[in-house]
């Protein structure tokens, strides 16, 4: 382990604009919680700091879809979020908010300097804006149709669902989220941070000194260096942020990823106002930044140079271990398609089964590629890990030590190959555990947690003492003694993992919480009174299983819908263009329909006789999916009069009746809106 003094751990800011979800939980705050929970237990001195990421643009614009401030849903999420992680055991030392006095003062300070000390350069350039709502539009408000898969909700930033990032350029007919209208181009001026200045000294720190990162984060720093860093705005055209604290700067705040990171700071400013440079400016302090994928660049890239640049001493993160995506039942999740299971939602469904989302998070880590979670295998983690192996372990030693020895913890008589052989595996999966945690591989370091209790179940299993019993209570004594201790190892073990579970089992045991002697010999002398038996995990029947997989089919029917709305407001694109010459040519009049009937052996054609004004005559035409012959008796219509006759299906048809198709395909004939003479001329 690190020799440093202490350790300095933050977790990704979630954005106040929706609750979090088992993605954010299995990628940022679960791992950050098994390290902490488990750098504590070797007694190390470490600070646990996370909050709300209270700006930025989906903010607003959830804002405006409620109808309600920004300050309004930060409020809401801040607290729905927070509540969440403390119900799930992910107890930061502070929860703050960006939102707060502190931080802007402190955001604003940090711009200010790096202002005064000429690390900005400002650059005019043209941005979208809306003509309409007399406002820039940041690229989250301007939506259209995606170039890559079609979607016609994708975002001038991203399309949601084929996960392309896009540019507003690329979007196909772009409008405004605001007003509709088509953006337009305007000039308007911005801060940027240059960040190829800094790329010589990101190579050197990273791509040399930090091989030892995991590879999904130095390839994606190692790829951005390599693509050649660009001046990186640092403003923004908005009314929700820290305002641009400058002359000049009216209505312009600091772009939510400069104020994001600098909140790290300002939380621990708010907790420690005292005593928080030496969180952040001490060499005898580690920074790690647990983080999801799609913020490496912000945690490897921007902050480390806005930190650089600022000076005075600021530390830079050891190691960034950020995770790859969770994925749900084979599909992305999504906040704003409702794809998800919410922290808040699962702690309602699932009382006191915090432990279990997050044994199965652990379990299915998502650290070296995207993983998926599933109800069923949610279901199968506990029913055959935890309750089948961990908990009736734990329930099979305590419950025979009360029947066959008072609740005492009986001596341990001579150790067979068998007692020896289990003895020694504790301190090998020990050893295991930290290596794995230290190198942040939770998902392998809580297999070997499980590995004790795997151990644990077939030794008891194999010696069976409920059968010595019958003949041989000093045997029966030693196994039932040795179990306990492997109990008393669990108890520590999966305290980072399992927290709850594991706090219930040392005070069953009467146990402590102290990582150096888990894997010792007699950490529970005999003679030592344990509690009564109690289930550490119960069974998770099918009826909850099938409820919350109901719940996401109904999700999916909605996004389906949804999809089918959008797909159906789609309009086709405009013809070619044409000549008023061309346009005359076609000769449009009103007509009525005197007869109407099937055409036989079609589906699609109606024979309709119509009175034109002109003459009577047959039209065949394709909108019997449309109109029944009688819905088309006595209606008025219009008709390309001139169309060269044709024959169908041997019926000589002489016009064209004109129909408008909906997006979804139905046709409905134009009519006139009020009765005017047949024949009348159309133009
Ligand atoms: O991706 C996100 O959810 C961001 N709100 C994370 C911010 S992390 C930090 F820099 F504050
Ligand atoms: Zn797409």
């Amino acid at each position: 382990m690190s020799d440093k003094k202490r350790t300095l751990v933050t977790c990704a800011l979630p954005y106040a604009n929706g609750p979090v979800h088992i993605g954010h939980l299995a990628g940022v705050y679960v791992p950050a919680d098994i390290y902490v929970r488990y750098l504590r237990m070797r007694g190390r001195e470490v600070l646990y700091v996370c909050g709300s990421d209270e700006h930025g643009v989906p903010i607003t614009i959830k804002a405006r879809q409620q109808g309600c401030s920004p300050q309004d849903i930060v409020d809401r999420y801040h607290k729905i979020i927070k509540e969440s992680f403390e119900g799930l055991g992910i107890n930061f030392d502070i929860y703050g908010r960006t939102s707060s006095k502190i931080h802007e003062k402190n955001a604003s300070e940090f711009f200010r300097k790096l202002y005064d000390d000429g690390k900005f350069i400002t650059r005019e350039s043209e941005q979208y804006y809306d003509p309409e709502a007399k406002q820039f539009l940041a690229d989250r408000y301007i939506v259209g149709t995606c170039p890559k898969c079609g979607n016609p909700g994708a975002y001038g930033d991203q399309c949601e669902k084929c996960g392309s990032t896009l540019s507003p350029e690329e979007l196909i007919d772009p409008h405004s989220k605001l007003s509709g209208a088509t953006p337009i181009k305007k000039k308007t001026t911005h801060w940027y941070l240059p960040l190829q200045d800094y790329e010589p000294w990101l190579r050197e720190w990273i791509l040399e000194g930090h091989k030892e990162w995991r590879t999904n984060v130095y390839g994606q720093v190692k790829s951005w260096l390599d693509g050649g860093l660009q001046p990186r705005a640092v403003t923004r055209d908005l009314d929700w942020g820290v305002p641009v604290p400058v002359e000049g700067a009216e209505g312009k705040v600091l772009y939510v990823w400069f104020d994001a990171p600098i909140g790290y700071i300002s939380n621990t400013q708010e907790l420690l106002p005292d005593s928080w440079e030496k969180w952040w400016k001490s060499p005898d302090t580690r920074l790690i930044h647990f983080i999801g994928k799609d913020n490496i660049v912000f945690h490897c890239i921007v902050f480390p140079a806005m930190l650089k640049a600022y000076g005075d001493g600021y530390i830079l993160p050891e190691n960034v271990p950020a995770n790859e995506f969770l994925n749900l039942e084979g599909d992305k999740i999504s906040t704003s398609r409702g794809w998800a299971v919410w922290a808040h939602e699962y702690l309602k469904d699932f009382p006191g089964k915090q432990d279990v989302l997050r044994y199965v998070l652990t379990a299915n880590a998502p650290q070296t590629a995207d993983n998926d979670f599933s109800w069923k295998d949610f279901q199968a983690r506990n029913n055959s890990e935890l309750v089948a192996i961990f908990g009736n372990f734990v329930n099979r030693a305590v419950v025979l030590t009360h029947k066959y020895f008072g609740g005492k913890v009986p001596p341990c008589g001579s150790l067979l190959d068998v007692d020896k052989e289990v003895m020694s595996e504790i301190p090998a999966l020990k050893a295991s555990i930290e290596k794995n945690i230290e190198e942040f591989k939770f998902r392998e370091a809580l297999k070997d947690a499980m590995g004790i209790a795997r151990v644990g179940n077939k030794y008891i299993s194999d010696t069976e003492p409920w059968k010595t019993a019958k003949t041989d209570m000093e045997r029966t004594g030693t196994i039932l003694n040795i179990s306990l201790q492997i109990c008393a190892d669990l108890a520590i073990a999966f305290e980072p993992f399992t927290p709850f579970a594991a706090k219930r089992l040392r005070e069953m045991l009467g146990s402590v919480l102290d990582w150096e002697i888990l894997g010792r010999p007699q950490i529970l002398p005999a003679g030592h009174e344990i509690g009564e038996p109690e289930l550490l995990f119960a069974k998770i029947e099918d009826d909850a299983i099938d409820a919350q997989i109901a719940r996401l089919q109904t999700i999916k029917a909605e996004i389906e819908a949804r999809a089918k709305a959008e797909a159906a407001r789609q309009v086709t694109p405009q013809k070619e263009e044409c000549t008023f010459e061309d346009f005359e040519k076609m000769d449009i009049r009103t007509a009525t329909v005197l007869e109407a009937e099937r055409v036989p052996k079609t589906d699609k054609l109606l024979k309709l006789t119509i009175d034109t004004g002109i003459d009577r005559r047959v039209i065949v035409s394709g909108i019997a999916e449309h109109y029944t012959p009688e819905d088309m008796v006595g209606k008025q219509i219009c008709i390309l009069a001139n169309l060269k006759p044709r024959v169908i299906r041997g019926i000589e048809s002489h016009g064209m009746i004109l129909m408008a198709k909906q997006n979804d395909g139905k046709m409905r004939f134009v009519t006139p809106q009020e009765a005017v003479n047949n024949g009348a001329q159309v133009g």
